[in-house]
């Protein structure tokens, strides 16, 4: 699973999470943990998220709360940075008075997206593009970006940070919500298998520490403003989700077949989604919203 991905170009990794996306995408709005309303992340149960629908809802009302304010009305710009079928931009869109385009490279989500947009009402301030976050054009610049369990895609935060700050008017917002790596049980094997599978499954491009991401932005002239650990609100062991890790154990037992699987997208979200599970139990992983802020 981890000879051949390394061996993988910056843009097969990017071919590949398109197709992920593409083959995956009805299936996580019909199954999805945060099926209602279209978002394709996690639910997140705050102590005031009383339905799936609040819970899916949660990260989109964390983020708006922090770009109330920061995103001057009527000529705002926001950039929603693999935007899925535009949920989180229909949110902003109904409760902000700003423009907001969104980026994914699923051209299945593109089109969905589009007519999302339509049905809500706000396809006169809202566009999709179907394109690479890394090769946007230059202008325009953006108010805020927003970037939802979607950054770990990235073959190189290194590269990509950068390049979102300059994108950012001065004093301009980056929201990031997505899993970081701790530095619990490094090297210890179970581990390393586990976020391999991780990175296989779920087609991850980057992964690092919080304090890691920090310092890579801080050499972009972002500053860290916010570090919100979310990772004791999500619900893990669900019965689904047992019932997954069940058939990853037996299925890990035959040589070889994992490998194979892990090519084909609806298995390579469940192997993910399993050692995902895993890393975030074991505190291998966490869930954090960063708020990051353009001297
Ligand atoms: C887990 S989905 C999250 C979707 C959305 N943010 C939400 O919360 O509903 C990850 C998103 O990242 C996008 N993505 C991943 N890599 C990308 C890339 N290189 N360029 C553009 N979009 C990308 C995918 O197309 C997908 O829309």
């Amino acid at each position: 699973m981890t000879s051949a991905s390394a061996h993988r170009t910056d843009a097969e990794h990017v071919t590949r999470v398109a197709h992920y996306y593409d083959a995956n995408t009805q299936r996580f709005l019909r199954f999805g943990e945060g099926t209602s309303g279209g978002a394709i992340h996690r639910c997140v149960w705050t102590p005031d998220a009383a339905s799936p629908v609040e819970a899916a809802d949660t990260v989109n009302r964390l983020v708006l709360q922090r770009l109330s304010g920061h995103v001057p009305a009527s000529e705002g710009r926001v950039l929603d940075l693999g935007c899925g079928v535009g949920a989180t931009m229909i949110r902003l869109a109904h409760s902000m008075d700003v423009r907001v385009t969104g980026v994914t490279i699923s051209r299945e989500q593109a089109e969905i997206g589009a007519t999302r947009l339509a049905a809500a009402g706000v396809a006169d301030r809202c566009d999709i593009v179907c394109a690479d976050f890394a090769e946007l054009p230059a202008e325009p610049r953006y108010h805020a970006i927003v970037a939802i369990e979607s950054v770990l895609h990235s073959p190189s935060l290194a590269d990509l940070i950068p390049y979102l700050a300059s994108r950012l008017h001065p004093g301009g917002r980056l929201t990031l919500c997505d899993d970081w790596l701790t530095d619990k049980d490094r090297g210890l094997p179970a581990r390393e298998r586990c976020l391999a599978q991780f990175r296989a499954g779920w087609r991850v491009g980057s992964l690092h520490t919080v304090a890691e991401l920090a310092a890579l932005a801080e050499r972009a002239g972002l500053r860290l403003l916010e570090d919100l650990d979310l990772t004791s609100y999500l619900r893990l062991g669900r019965p689904r989700d047992r019932l997954i890790n069940l058939i990853m154990g037996v299925t890990r037992a035959v040589p070889g077949l994992h490998d194979r699987m892990v090519d084909e997208p609806f298995w390579a979200n469940m192997i993910g989604g399993s050692a995902l599970q895993t890393g975030l139990m074991r505190g291998w992983l966490e869930y954090h919203l960063l708020v990051l802020q353009r001297e």
